[in-house]
Protein backbone atom coordinates (compact mmCIF):
# COMPACT_ATOMS: atom_id res chain seq x y z
CA UNK A 1 0.00 0.00 0.00
CA UNK A 2 0.92 3.36 -0.38
CA UNK A 3 0.86 5.27 -3.62
CA UNK A 4 1.42 9.36 -3.92
CA UNK A 5 -1.69 10.42 -4.53
CA UNK A 6 -2.53 14.26 -5.93
CA UNK A 7 -5.84 15.74 -6.08
CA UNK A 8 -6.20 18.35 -9.26
CA UNK A 9 -9.36 20.11 -9.89
CA UNK A 10 -11.13 19.99 -13.27
CA UNK A 11 -8.99 23.49 -14.16
CA UNK A 12 -5.76 22.21 -12.98
CA UNK A 13 -6.03 19.15 -15.02
CA UNK A 14 -6.97 21.17 -17.94
CA UNK A 15 -4.13 23.07 -17.53
CA UNK A 16 -1.73 20.31 -16.83
CA UNK A 17 -3.18 18.27 -19.85
CA UNK A 18 -2.02 21.96 -22.11
CA UNK A 19 0.75 21.80 -21.34
CA UNK A 20 1.54 18.23 -21.72
CA UNK A 21 0.18 18.86 -25.10
CA UNK A 22 2.75 22.16 -26.04
CA UNK A 23 5.64 19.71 -24.57
CA UNK A 24 5.19 16.25 -25.61
CA UNK A 25 4.48 16.30 -29.38
CA UNK A 26 4.56 12.37 -29.93
CA UNK A 27 2.39 10.30 -31.99
CA UNK A 28 1.03 7.99 -29.69
CA UNK A 29 0.54 4.44 -31.64
CA UNK A 30 -0.46 2.45 -28.60
CA UNK A 31 -3.65 2.43 -26.71
CA UNK A 32 -3.97 2.79 -23.20
CA UNK A 33 -6.68 4.19 -20.88
CA UNK A 34 -8.12 7.37 -20.48
CA UNK A 35 -10.45 9.25 -18.51
CA UNK A 36 -12.76 11.68 -20.68
CA UNK A 37 -14.33 14.08 -18.10
CA UNK A 38 -16.89 16.17 -19.37
CA UNK A 39 -18.68 17.87 -16.28
CA UNK A 40 -22.34 17.72 -15.08
CA UNK A 41 -24.87 15.44 -17.11
CA UNK A 42 -26.67 17.14 -19.33
CA UNK A 43 -29.35 14.77 -21.36
CA UNK A 44 -32.09 13.41 -19.26
CA UNK A 45 -31.93 10.20 -19.24
CA UNK A 46 -28.82 7.88 -19.46
CA UNK A 47 -29.06 6.53 -22.16
CA UNK A 48 -29.27 9.57 -23.47
CA UNK A 49 -26.13 10.73 -22.20
CA UNK A 50 -24.81 7.28 -23.06
CA UNK A 51 -25.82 7.96 -26.64
CA UNK A 52 -23.39 11.11 -26.12
CA UNK A 53 -20.79 9.43 -25.71
CA UNK A 54 -20.38 7.47 -28.56
CA UNK A 55 -21.68 10.27 -31.03
CA UNK A 56 -17.97 12.16 -29.44
CA UNK A 57 -16.31 9.68 -29.25
CA UNK A 58 -16.84 8.18 -33.15
CA UNK A 59 -16.15 11.71 -34.64
CA UNK A 60 -12.50 11.03 -33.54
CA UNK A 61 -12.29 6.85 -33.78
CA UNK A 62 -14.51 7.62 -37.21
CA UNK A 63 -17.17 4.69 -36.43
CA UNK A 64 -19.58 3.71 -33.79
CA UNK A 65 -18.46 0.22 -33.83
CA UNK A 66 -14.88 1.39 -32.99
CA UNK A 67 -16.60 3.13 -30.35
CA UNK A 68 -18.38 0.97 -28.97
CA UNK A 69 -15.13 -1.38 -28.68
CA UNK A 70 -12.74 1.49 -27.41
CA UNK A 71 -15.47 2.20 -24.41
CA UNK A 72 -15.05 0.66 -20.81
CA UNK A 73 -17.08 2.75 -18.65
CA UNK A 74 -20.00 5.11 -19.19
CA UNK A 75 -20.74 8.01 -16.36
CA UNK A 76 -24.17 8.81 -16.46
CA UNK A 77 -25.79 9.81 -13.83
CA UNK A 78 -24.26 11.98 -10.89
CA UNK A 79 -21.49 13.20 -13.79
CA UNK A 80 -20.79 13.02 -17.55
CA UNK A 81 -18.03 11.06 -18.91
CA UNK A 82 -16.40 7.89 -20.02
CA UNK A 83 -13.29 5.38 -20.10
CA UNK A 84 -12.01 4.09 -22.65
CA UNK A 85 -9.20 3.03 -24.27
CA UNK A 86 -6.94 5.89 -27.23
CA UNK A 87 -4.01 6.46 -28.47
CA UNK A 88 -2.43 9.22 -27.39
CA UNK A 89 -3.29 11.42 -30.77
CA UNK A 90 -6.79 10.37 -30.15
CA UNK A 91 -6.61 11.85 -26.39
CA UNK A 92 -5.84 14.88 -27.71
CA UNK A 93 -8.29 15.53 -30.38
CA UNK A 94 -10.92 14.57 -27.68
CA UNK A 95 -9.78 17.51 -25.50
CA UNK A 96 -9.90 20.00 -28.20
CA UNK A 97 -13.70 19.32 -28.23
CA UNK A 98 -15.47 22.12 -26.67
CA UNK A 99 -17.53 20.09 -24.56
CA UNK A 100 -14.60 18.20 -23.14
CA UNK A 101 -13.08 19.44 -19.75
CA UNK A 102 -10.36 17.22 -19.37
CA UNK A 103 -9.11 14.07 -20.47
CA UNK A 104 -6.48 12.09 -18.52
CA UNK A 105 -4.94 8.49 -18.46
CA UNK A 106 -6.61 6.48 -16.24
CA UNK A 107 -4.21 5.82 -12.85
CA UNK A 108 -3.47 2.46 -10.97
CA UNK A 109 -4.34 2.53 -7.32
CA UNK A 110 -3.51 0.07 -4.41
CA UNK A 111 -5.38 -0.26 -1.34
CA UNK A 112 -3.79 1.19 1.06
CA UNK A 113 -13.34 -4.24 15.58
CA UNK A 114 -14.45 -4.87 19.09
CA UNK A 115 -11.98 -2.63 21.30
CA UNK A 116 -11.38 0.59 19.26
CA UNK A 117 -15.35 1.78 19.59
CA UNK A 118 -15.20 1.35 23.75
CA UNK A 119 -11.62 3.50 23.73
CA UNK A 120 -13.83 6.44 21.28
CA UNK A 121 -16.85 6.31 24.38
CA UNK A 122 -18.99 4.80 21.72
CA UNK A 123 -19.59 1.93 23.82
CA UNK A 124 -23.46 0.61 22.93
CA UNK A 125 -23.96 -0.17 27.00
CA UNK A 126 -24.34 3.91 27.57
CA UNK A 127 -27.73 4.99 27.24
CA UNK A 128 -27.27 8.44 25.70
CA UNK A 129 -24.96 8.51 23.35
CA UNK A 130 -24.44 9.26 19.74
CA UNK A 131 -24.63 5.25 19.07
CA UNK A 132 -28.31 5.07 20.59
CA UNK A 133 -29.16 8.61 19.83
CA UNK A 134 -28.10 7.65 16.04
CA UNK A 135 -30.51 4.27 16.45
CA UNK A 136 -27.44 2.52 15.62
CA UNK A 137 -27.31 3.93 12.11
CA UNK A 138 -30.34 2.95 11.08
CA UNK A 139 -31.65 3.21 7.69
CA UNK A 140 -28.00 5.17 6.70
CA UNK A 141 -26.41 3.77 3.63
CA UNK A 142 -22.82 3.37 3.03
CA UNK A 143 -21.45 2.73 0.14
CA UNK A 144 -18.18 0.38 0.25
CA UNK A 145 -15.48 0.79 -2.08
CA UNK A 146 -12.91 -1.58 -2.08
CA UNK A 147 -12.10 -5.21 -2.91
CA UNK A 148 -15.77 -6.44 -2.54
CA UNK A 149 -17.35 -8.17 1.00
CA UNK A 150 -17.82 -12.02 2.50
CA UNK A 151 -21.64 -11.63 2.85
CA UNK A 152 -21.33 -14.94 5.09
CA UNK A 153 -19.98 -13.45 8.01
CA UNK A 154 -22.06 -13.09 10.84
CA UNK A 155 -21.15 -8.72 10.66
CA UNK A 156 -23.28 -8.80 7.58
CA UNK A 157 -26.55 -10.64 9.62
CA UNK A 158 -29.70 -8.88 8.55
CA UNK A 159 -31.57 -10.20 11.19
CA UNK A 160 -34.13 -8.18 12.74
CA UNK A 161 -33.63 -5.46 9.99
CA UNK A 162 -36.49 -4.09 8.31
CA UNK A 163 -37.23 -3.95 5.11
CA UNK A 164 -34.78 -2.20 2.16
CA UNK A 165 -35.56 1.51 2.76
CA UNK A 166 -37.91 2.71 -0.58
CA UNK A 167 -35.49 5.33 -1.92
CA UNK A 168 -32.72 2.75 -2.64
CA UNK A 169 -32.18 2.27 -6.56
CA UNK A 170 -28.82 0.32 -6.42
CA UNK A 171 -29.04 -3.18 -7.99
CA UNK A 172 -27.25 -6.49 -6.61
CA UNK A 173 -24.96 -7.57 -9.47
CA UNK A 174 -24.66 -11.26 -10.25
CA UNK A 175 -21.43 -12.69 -10.97
CA UNK A 176 -19.04 -16.01 -9.92
CA UNK A 177 -19.79 -16.79 -6.41
CA UNK A 178 -22.33 -14.36 -5.75
CA UNK A 179 -25.79 -14.82 -6.66
CA UNK A 180 -29.01 -12.53 -5.51
CA UNK A 181 -29.54 -14.49 -2.39
CA UNK A 182 -26.10 -12.36 -1.21
CA UNK A 183 -27.75 -9.35 -1.29
CA UNK A 184 -30.11 -8.92 1.82
CA UNK A 185 -31.60 -6.64 4.05
CA UNK A 186 -28.00 -5.72 5.18
CA UNK A 187 -26.07 -5.73 2.14
CA UNK A 188 -29.06 -3.77 0.21
CA UNK A 189 -26.64 -4.10 -2.90
CA UNK A 190 -23.40 -5.19 -4.53
CA UNK A 191 -21.41 -3.86 -8.03
CA UNK A 192 -17.80 -4.58 -9.19
CA UNK A 193 -16.01 -2.73 -11.87
CA UNK A 194 -13.33 -4.15 -13.77
CA UNK A 195 -11.80 -0.72 -15.13
CA UNK A 196 -11.05 -2.65 -18.61
CA UNK A 197 -8.79 -5.46 -17.06
CA UNK A 198 -9.34 -8.68 -18.45
CA UNK A 199 -11.67 -10.68 -17.35
CA UNK A 200 -10.37 -14.10 -17.59
CA UNK A 201 -6.75 -12.98 -16.48
CA UNK A 202 -9.16 -11.23 -13.05
CA UNK A 203 -10.49 -14.26 -12.22
CA UNK A 204 -7.25 -16.33 -11.74
CA UNK A 205 -6.75 -14.77 -8.22
CA UNK A 206 -10.79 -13.17 -7.71
CA UNK A 207 -14.10 -14.09 -7.94
CA UNK A 208 -15.26 -12.09 -11.12
CA UNK A 209 -18.23 -10.79 -8.98
CA UNK A 210 -18.66 -8.37 -5.59
CA UNK A 211 -16.99 -11.30 -3.78
CA UNK A 212 -14.13 -10.40 -1.57
CA UNK A 213 -11.26 -12.52 -2.24
CA UNK A 214 -8.35 -10.69 -0.65
CA UNK A 215 -10.24 -9.34 2.60
CA UNK A 216 -9.43 -5.87 3.12
CA UNK A 217 -13.40 -5.01 1.86
CA UNK A 218 -14.74 -7.20 4.44
CA UNK A 219 -12.54 -5.79 6.81
CA UNK A 220 -13.35 -2.33 6.30
CA UNK A 221 -16.97 -2.54 5.60
CA UNK A 222 -17.63 -4.59 8.69
CA UNK A 223 -15.84 -1.70 10.81
CA UNK A 224 -17.97 0.66 9.53
CA UNK A 225 -21.93 -0.90 9.47
CA UNK A 226 -20.66 -4.66 11.32
CA UNK A 227 -23.45 -6.24 12.82
CA UNK A 228 -23.17 -6.98 16.51
CA UNK A 229 -21.58 -10.34 17.10
CA UNK A 230 -20.80 -11.81 20.18
CA UNK A 231 -18.17 -13.50 21.19
CA UNK A 232 -15.74 -12.22 18.18
CA UNK A 233 -12.10 -12.89 18.72
CA UNK A 234 -8.72 -13.43 16.62
CA UNK A 235 -6.99 -16.54 18.29
CA UNK A 236 -8.32 -15.23 21.49
CA UNK A 237 -6.75 -12.16 21.39
CA UNK A 238 -8.56 -8.89 21.08
CA UNK A 239 -11.43 -11.29 22.00
CA UNK A 240 -14.71 -9.18 22.68
CA UNK A 241 -17.86 -7.96 21.48
CA UNK A 242 -17.13 -6.64 17.26
CA UNK A 243 -19.51 -4.42 15.37
CA UNK A 244 -19.26 -1.84 12.94
CA UNK A 245 -19.57 2.21 14.42
CA UNK A 246 -23.10 1.95 12.57
CA UNK A 247 -23.66 -1.65 12.97
CA UNK A 248 -27.42 -0.74 12.05
CA UNK A 249 -26.07 0.90 8.85
CA UNK A 250 -26.96 -0.73 5.34
CA UNK A 251 -24.02 -2.04 3.21
CA UNK A 252 -23.84 -1.15 -0.49
CA UNK A 253 -20.72 -2.82 -1.96
CA UNK A 254 -18.92 -1.81 -4.80
CA UNK A 255 -15.59 -3.84 -5.90
CA UNK A 256 -13.02 -1.84 -7.68
CA UNK A 257 -10.21 -3.73 -6.02
CA UNK A 258 -9.20 -6.84 -7.15
CA UNK A 259 -6.79 -9.30 -5.28
CA UNK A 260 -3.78 -10.30 -7.36
CA UNK A 261 -1.55 -13.28 -7.19
CA UNK A 262 0.59 -12.32 -4.84
CA UNK A 263 -2.19 -11.02 -2.66
CA UNK A 264 -1.72 -7.42 -3.21
CA UNK A 265 -4.37 -5.44 -5.05
CA UNK A 266 -4.54 -3.82 -8.72
CA UNK A 267 -7.17 -1.45 -9.69
CA UNK A 268 -7.44 2.02 -11.33
CA UNK A 269 -9.64 5.10 -10.95
CA UNK A 270 -11.55 4.59 -14.40
CA UNK A 271 -13.41 2.11 -12.19
CA UNK A 272 -13.70 4.11 -9.34
CA UNK A 273 -15.11 6.75 -11.19
CA UNK A 274 -17.88 4.71 -12.46
CA UNK A 275 -18.60 3.09 -8.99
CA UNK A 276 -18.93 6.82 -7.40
CA UNK A 277 -21.56 7.82 -10.88
CA UNK A 278 -23.63 4.40 -10.17
CA UNK A 279 -23.11 5.50 -5.69
CA UNK A 280 -25.00 8.64 -6.71
CA UNK A 281 -27.50 7.37 -8.51
CA UNK A 282 -28.03 4.87 -6.16
CA UNK A 283 -29.06 6.89 -3.18
CA UNK A 284 -26.21 6.08 -0.85
CA UNK A 285 -25.19 8.50 2.27
CA UNK A 286 -21.80 8.09 2.66
CA UNK A 287 -19.31 6.97 0.68
CA UNK A 288 -16.42 5.12 2.51
CA UNK A 289 -13.01 4.34 0.49
CA UNK A 290 -10.01 2.52 2.44
CA UNK A 291 -7.76 3.07 -0.74
CA UNK A 292 -4.81 4.93 -1.73
CA UNK A 293 -5.15 6.30 -5.01
CA UNK A 294 -4.80 9.21 -7.51
CA UNK A 295 -8.19 9.93 -7.37
CA UNK A 296 -9.81 12.83 -10.79
CA UNK A 297 -11.20 14.52 -7.96
CA UNK A 298 -14.50 15.78 -9.59
CA UNK A 299 -15.98 12.14 -9.02
CA UNK A 300 -16.10 13.49 -4.97
CA UNK A 301 -16.94 16.34 -6.15
CA UNK A 302 -19.99 15.92 -8.07
CA UNK A 303 -20.79 13.66 -4.72
CA UNK A 304 -20.26 16.32 -2.39
CA UNK A 305 -22.40 18.69 -4.20
CA UNK A 306 -25.34 15.93 -4.24
CA UNK A 307 -25.05 15.83 -0.10
CA UNK A 308 -22.84 12.17 -0.17
CA UNK A 309 -20.15 12.32 2.31
CA UNK A 310 -16.65 11.36 1.18
CA UNK A 311 -14.68 9.58 3.65
CA UNK A 312 -10.83 9.01 2.46
CA UNK A 313 -7.83 7.15 4.18
CA UNK A 314 -5.20 9.55 4.64
CA UNK A 315 -2.39 6.75 2.85
CA UNK A 316 0.38 4.61 5.32
CA UNK A 317 3.48 6.62 4.06
CA UNK A 318 4.29 8.11 7.76
CA UNK A 319 6.01 9.24 9.14
CA UNK A 320 7.71 11.72 6.61
CA UNK A 321 5.30 14.82 6.32
CA UNK A 322 3.84 15.71 2.50
CA UNK A 323 3.10 11.66 2.20
CA UNK A 324 -1.18 12.10 1.74
CA UNK A 325 -3.37 11.41 -0.56
CA UNK A 326 -6.66 12.31 -1.03
CA UNK A 327 -6.49 15.70 -0.29
CA UNK A 328 -9.21 17.48 -1.68
CA UNK A 329 -11.05 20.06 0.64
CA UNK A 330 -14.25 18.76 0.24
CA UNK A 331 -13.40 15.30 1.20
CA UNK A 332 -12.51 13.70 5.46
CA UNK A 333 -9.33 12.40 4.99
CA UNK A 334 -8.45 10.59 7.89
CA UNK A 335 -5.15 9.68 9.72
CA UNK A 336 -4.66 6.16 11.78
CA UNK A 337 -3.87 6.66 15.77
CA UNK A 338 -3.50 4.15 17.85
CA UNK A 339 -5.65 2.94 20.65
CA UNK A 340 -5.31 1.68 24.26
CA UNK A 341 -5.05 -2.07 23.04
CA UNK A 342 -1.33 -3.78 23.20
CA UNK A 343 -0.35 -7.39 21.75
CA UNK A 344 3.12 -7.89 24.37
CA UNK A 345 5.43 -10.77 23.22
CA UNK A 346 8.01 -11.91 25.70
CA UNK A 347 11.16 -12.86 23.65
CA UNK A 348 14.03 -14.82 25.87
CA UNK A 349 17.32 -14.73 24.84
CA UNK A 350 19.98 -16.85 25.96
CA UNK A 351 21.40 -14.94 28.78
CA UNK A 352 18.12 -15.27 30.13
CA UNK A 353 17.23 -11.68 29.65
CA UNK A 354 13.62 -11.23 28.54
CA UNK A 355 12.56 -8.49 26.12
CA UNK A 356 8.92 -7.16 25.03
CA UNK A 357 7.86 -6.35 21.72
CA UNK A 358 4.58 -6.55 20.06
CA UNK A 359 3.20 -9.40 17.64
CA UNK A 360 0.10 -11.10 16.53
CA UNK A 361 1.72 -14.42 17.46
CA UNK A 362 -0.06 -16.71 18.58
CA UNK A 363 0.10 -20.67 19.17
CA UNK A 364 -2.33 -22.28 16.45
CA UNK A 365 -2.44 -25.84 15.95
CA UNK A 366 0.69 -25.95 13.14
CA UNK A 367 2.90 -23.37 14.81
CA UNK A 368 5.90 -24.07 15.67
CA UNK A 369 6.50 -24.85 19.39
CA UNK A 370 8.03 -22.11 22.03
CA UNK A 371 11.49 -23.35 21.59
CA UNK A 372 15.27 -21.45 21.51
CA UNK A 373 16.47 -21.29 18.74
CA UNK A 374 19.47 -19.89 16.76
CA UNK A 375 19.26 -16.39 16.29
CA UNK A 376 21.56 -14.19 13.84
CA UNK A 377 21.34 -11.11 12.74
CA UNK A 378 20.09 -10.19 9.02
CA UNK A 379 21.09 -6.76 8.81
CA UNK A 380 17.66 -5.11 6.54
CA UNK A 381 16.92 -8.60 5.61
CA UNK A 382 16.99 -7.45 2.03
CA UNK A 383 17.30 -10.53 -0.18
CA UNK A 384 21.24 -8.97 -0.75
CA UNK A 385 21.55 -9.32 3.22
CA UNK A 386 20.31 -12.25 3.68
CA UNK A 387 22.84 -14.26 0.56
CA UNK A 388 25.00 -16.03 2.85
CA UNK A 389 23.01 -15.82 6.03
CA UNK A 390 22.10 -19.35 6.43
CA UNK A 391 18.61 -18.26 8.08
CA UNK A 392 16.88 -21.62 7.61
CA UNK A 393 14.99 -23.16 11.20
CA UNK A 394 16.59 -19.68 12.68
CA UNK A 395 15.27 -16.50 13.95
CA UNK A 396 16.17 -13.40 12.34
CA UNK A 397 16.69 -9.72 13.51
CA UNK A 398 15.45 -7.42 11.44
CA UNK A 399 16.10 -3.43 10.85
CA UNK A 400 14.82 -0.87 9.23
CA UNK A 401 17.55 1.69 7.88
CA UNK A 402 19.14 4.70 9.04
CA UNK A 403 17.26 6.82 7.68
CA UNK A 404 13.60 6.69 6.27
CA UNK A 405 13.03 5.26 2.55
CA UNK A 406 10.55 6.26 0.18
CA UNK A 407 8.26 4.01 0.59
CA UNK A 408 8.32 3.55 4.73
CA UNK A 409 8.90 0.88 7.36
CA UNK A 410 5.84 -1.14 6.28
CA UNK A 411 7.53 -2.18 3.27
CA UNK A 412 10.75 -2.92 4.70
CA UNK A 413 8.80 -4.95 6.87
CA UNK A 414 6.74 -6.67 4.49
CA UNK A 415 10.04 -7.61 2.38
CA UNK A 416 11.82 -8.76 5.69
CA UNK A 417 9.72 -10.96 6.06
CA UNK A 418 8.80 -12.25 2.70
CA UNK A 419 12.96 -12.61 2.77
CA UNK A 420 13.18 -14.38 6.04
CA UNK A 421 9.82 -16.84 4.96
CA UNK A 422 11.89 -17.65 1.73
CA UNK A 423 14.43 -18.41 3.56
CA UNK A 424 13.08 -20.89 5.54
CA UNK A 425 13.61 -18.93 8.83
CA UNK A 426 11.23 -19.36 11.56
CA UNK A 427 11.37 -16.11 13.27
CA UNK A 428 11.37 -12.40 12.72
CA UNK A 429 12.58 -9.89 15.34
CA UNK A 430 11.91 -6.41 13.57
CA UNK A 431 13.72 -3.38 15.21
CA UNK A 432 12.17 0.07 13.87
CA UNK A 433 11.50 3.34 15.43
CA UNK A 434 7.76 2.73 16.33
CA UNK A 435 5.68 -0.54 17.07
CA UNK A 436 2.94 0.46 15.37
CA UNK A 437 2.61 -1.90 12.18
CA UNK A 438 0.75 -5.40 13.63
CA UNK A 439 -1.26 -7.14 10.72
CA UNK A 440 -1.10 -10.15 8.98
CA UNK A 441 2.29 -11.57 9.79
CA UNK A 442 1.00 -14.30 11.33
CA UNK A 443 2.43 -17.71 9.04
CA UNK A 444 5.52 -16.68 11.53
CA UNK A 445 5.97 -15.01 14.58
CA UNK A 446 7.54 -11.56 13.69
CA UNK A 447 8.03 -9.20 16.66
CA UNK A 448 8.57 -5.67 16.67
CA UNK A 449 10.95 -4.30 19.22
CA UNK A 450 12.14 -0.29 19.58
CA UNK A 451 15.58 0.85 18.22
CA UNK A 452 16.62 0.06 22.22
CA UNK A 453 15.51 -2.82 22.57
CA UNK A 454 17.20 -3.65 19.07
CA UNK A 455 20.42 -2.42 19.87
CA UNK A 456 20.05 -4.96 23.16
CA UNK A 457 19.41 -7.99 21.29
CA UNK A 458 22.52 -6.77 18.94
CA UNK A 459 25.06 -6.57 21.23
CA UNK A 460 23.86 -10.26 22.72
CA UNK A 461 24.34 -11.92 19.47
CA UNK A 462 27.76 -9.94 18.83
CA UNK A 463 28.81 -11.19 22.27
CA UNK A 464 28.00 -14.58 21.74
CA UNK A 465 29.61 -17.40 20.69
CA UNK A 466 25.62 -19.63 19.85
CA UNK A 467 23.18 -16.81 20.40
CA UNK A 468 19.79 -18.15 21.09
CA UNK A 469 16.06 -16.69 21.68
CA UNK A 470 12.63 -17.78 22.32
CA UNK A 471 9.02 -16.08 21.44
CA UNK A 472 6.47 -16.81 23.36
CA UNK A 473 2.79 -16.16 22.24
CA UNK A 474 1.35 -12.63 22.37
CA UNK A 475 -0.78 -11.84 25.08
CA UNK A 476 -3.85 -8.95 24.71
CA UNK A 477 -3.76 -5.96 27.22
CA UNK A 478 -6.01 -3.16 27.27
CA UNK A 479 -6.36 0.13 29.51
CA UNK A 480 -4.92 3.13 30.68
CA UNK A 481 -1.44 2.78 31.08
CA UNK A 482 -0.66 2.74 27.30
CA UNK A 483 0.22 5.55 25.48
CA UNK A 484 -2.78 6.56 23.69
CA UNK A 485 -4.13 7.90 21.15
CA UNK A 486 -1.06 8.72 18.92
CA UNK A 487 -0.74 9.06 15.85
CA UNK A 488 0.13 6.04 14.24
CA UNK A 489 4.21 6.51 12.64
CA UNK A 490 2.68 4.51 9.52
CA UNK A 491 -0.12 6.95 8.83
CA UNK A 492 1.09 9.33 6.23
CA UNK A 493 1.21 12.57 7.24
CA UNK A 494 0.03 16.03 5.73
CA UNK A 495 0.09 19.07 4.69
CA UNK A 496 -1.14 18.28 1.55
CA UNK A 497 1.86 17.49 -1.40
CA UNK A 498 -0.12 19.45 -3.99
CA UNK A 499 -1.41 22.76 -2.20
CA UNK A 500 0.75 23.25 1.00
CA UNK A 501 -2.31 25.78 1.81
CA UNK A 502 -4.47 22.63 2.61
CA UNK A 503 -4.26 21.28 5.79
CA UNK A 504 -4.99 17.57 6.43
CA UNK A 505 -5.32 15.36 7.51
CA UNK A 506 -8.84 16.03 8.87
CA UNK A 507 -9.19 14.02 12.17
CA UNK A 508 -7.43 10.74 13.46
CA UNK A 509 -9.27 7.15 14.34
CA UNK A 510 -8.58 3.71 15.63
CA UNK A 511 -5.92 2.29 12.65
CA UNK A 512 -3.57 0.10 14.67
CA UNK A 513 -4.72 -3.30 15.79
CA UNK A 514 -8.12 -3.19 14.35
CA UNK A 515 -9.92 -6.56 14.72
CA UNK A 516 -12.66 -6.99 12.23
CA UNK A 517 -14.35 -9.42 10.05
CA UNK A 518 -12.07 -11.57 7.15
CA UNK A 519 -14.06 -14.68 5.63
CA UNK A 520 -16.22 -15.97 8.27
CA UNK A 521 -13.56 -14.79 11.22
CA UNK A 522 -11.83 -12.03 12.49
CA UNK A 523 -8.65 -10.88 12.04
CA UNK A 524 -6.34 -7.99 13.37
CA UNK A 525 -5.12 -5.49 10.80
CA UNK A 526 -3.84 -1.74 10.81
CA UNK A 527 -3.73 1.26 8.54
CA UNK A 528 -5.44 4.31 7.85
CA UNK A 529 -7.63 1.96 5.72
CA UNK A 530 -8.89 0.74 8.87
CA UNK A 531 -9.41 4.33 10.48
CA UNK A 532 -11.39 5.47 7.54
CA UNK A 533 -14.47 3.43 8.27
CA UNK A 534 -14.78 4.51 12.58
CA UNK A 535 -15.34 7.80 10.64
CA UNK A 536 -17.95 6.19 7.94
CA UNK A 537 -19.86 4.44 11.02
CA UNK A 538 -19.72 7.87 13.06
CA UNK A 539 -20.98 9.82 10.26
CA UNK A 540 -23.70 7.30 9.62
CA UNK A 541 -24.44 7.55 13.57
CA UNK A 542 -24.81 11.84 13.00
CA UNK A 543 -26.70 11.16 9.64
CA UNK A 544 -29.37 8.89 11.15
CA UNK A 545 -29.91 11.84 14.08
CA UNK A 546 -29.66 14.82 11.61
CA UNK A 547 -30.66 13.47 8.43
CA UNK A 548 -30.24 16.98 6.81
CA UNK A 549 -26.92 17.86 7.73
CA UNK A 550 -24.82 18.44 4.21
CA UNK A 551 -21.91 17.12 4.18
CA UNK A 552 -20.04 19.95 4.85
CA UNK A 553 -21.98 20.10 8.56
CA UNK A 554 -21.02 16.71 9.04
CA UNK A 555 -17.63 17.42 8.08
CA UNK A 556 -17.56 20.55 10.20
CA UNK A 557 -19.11 19.01 13.47
CA UNK A 558 -16.28 15.77 12.93
CA UNK A 559 -13.16 17.60 13.47
CA UNK A 560 -14.51 20.09 15.56
CA UNK A 561 -15.54 17.82 17.95
CA UNK A 562 -13.18 14.45 17.77
CA UNK A 563 -10.00 14.12 20.05
C1 LIG B 1 -24.13 -16.59 -1.95
O1 LIG B 1 -24.16 -17.15 -3.22
C2 LIG B 1 -23.40 -18.33 -3.35
C3 LIG B 1 -23.37 -18.72 -4.82
O2 LIG B 1 -24.64 -18.88 -5.34
C4 LIG B 1 -23.99 -19.40 -2.44
O3 LIG B 1 -23.23 -20.58 -2.53
C5 LIG B 1 -23.96 -18.87 -1.01
O4 LIG B 1 -24.55 -19.79 -0.13
C6 LIG B 1 -24.67 -17.55 -0.91
N1 LIG B 1 -24.48 -16.99 0.42
C7 LIG B 1 -25.47 -16.37 1.08
C8 LIG B 1 -25.11 -15.77 2.41
O5 LIG B 1 -26.59 -16.27 0.65
C1 LIG C 1 -1.93 -27.77 9.13
O1 LIG C 1 -1.09 -28.82 8.72
C2 LIG C 1 -1.77 -29.87 8.06
C3 LIG C 1 -0.80 -31.01 7.80
O2 LIG C 1 0.44 -30.54 7.35
C4 LIG C 1 -2.39 -29.32 6.76
O3 LIG C 1 -3.09 -30.32 6.07
C5 LIG C 1 -3.33 -28.17 7.11
O4 LIG C 1 -3.84 -27.57 5.92
C6 LIG C 1 -2.62 -27.11 7.94
N1 LIG C 1 -3.57 -26.12 8.40
C7 LIG C 1 -3.35 -24.82 8.31
C8 LIG C 1 -4.42 -23.93 8.85
O5 LIG C 1 -2.33 -24.35 7.81
C1 LIG D 1 24.10 -14.63 -3.76
O1 LIG D 1 25.46 -14.34 -3.93
C2 LIG D 1 26.07 -15.10 -4.96
C3 LIG D 1 27.58 -14.83 -4.95
O2 LIG D 1 27.87 -13.47 -4.75
C4 LIG D 1 25.42 -14.75 -6.29
O3 LIG D 1 25.98 -15.51 -7.35
C5 LIG D 1 23.92 -15.04 -6.19
O4 LIG D 1 23.27 -14.64 -7.37
C6 LIG D 1 23.31 -14.32 -5.01
N1 LIG D 1 21.92 -14.73 -4.83
C7 LIG D 1 20.93 -13.86 -4.64
C8 LIG D 1 19.57 -14.47 -4.45
O5 LIG D 1 21.10 -12.65 -4.60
Amino acid sequence: MGLNSSSRGPLASALLLCFCMLFLGVHGGSRRLYIVYLGDVKHGHPDDVIASHHDLLSNVLGSMEDSMASMIHNYKHGFSGFAAMLTEDQAKQLADFPDVISVQPSRRLKVATTRSWDFLDLNYQMPNDLLNKGRYGEDVIIGVVDTGIWPESRSFSDEGYGPVPSRWRGKCQVGQGWDRNNCSRKIIGARFYTGGKDEEELKKSDYLSPRDAHSHGTHTASTAAGSVVEGASFHGLAAGVARGGAPHARIAVYKIAWRTASGGTTGNDAALLAAMDDAIHDGVDILSLSLQLVENSFGALHMVQKGITVVYAAGNDGPSPQTLGNTSPWVITVAASKIDRSFPTVITLGNKQQIVGQSLYYQGKNSSRSIFRSLVDGGQCTADDLNGTVVKGKIVLCATPNSPTEEGPRAVLREAFQNVREGGGSGLIFVQYTTDILEEFVSMPCVLVDIDTGKKIRKYINAGSSPVAKIEPARSITGKDILAPKVASFSSRGPSPDYADIIKPDIAAPGAGISAAVGDSYQIMSGTSMAAPHVTGIIALMKALHPNWSPAALKSAIITTGN
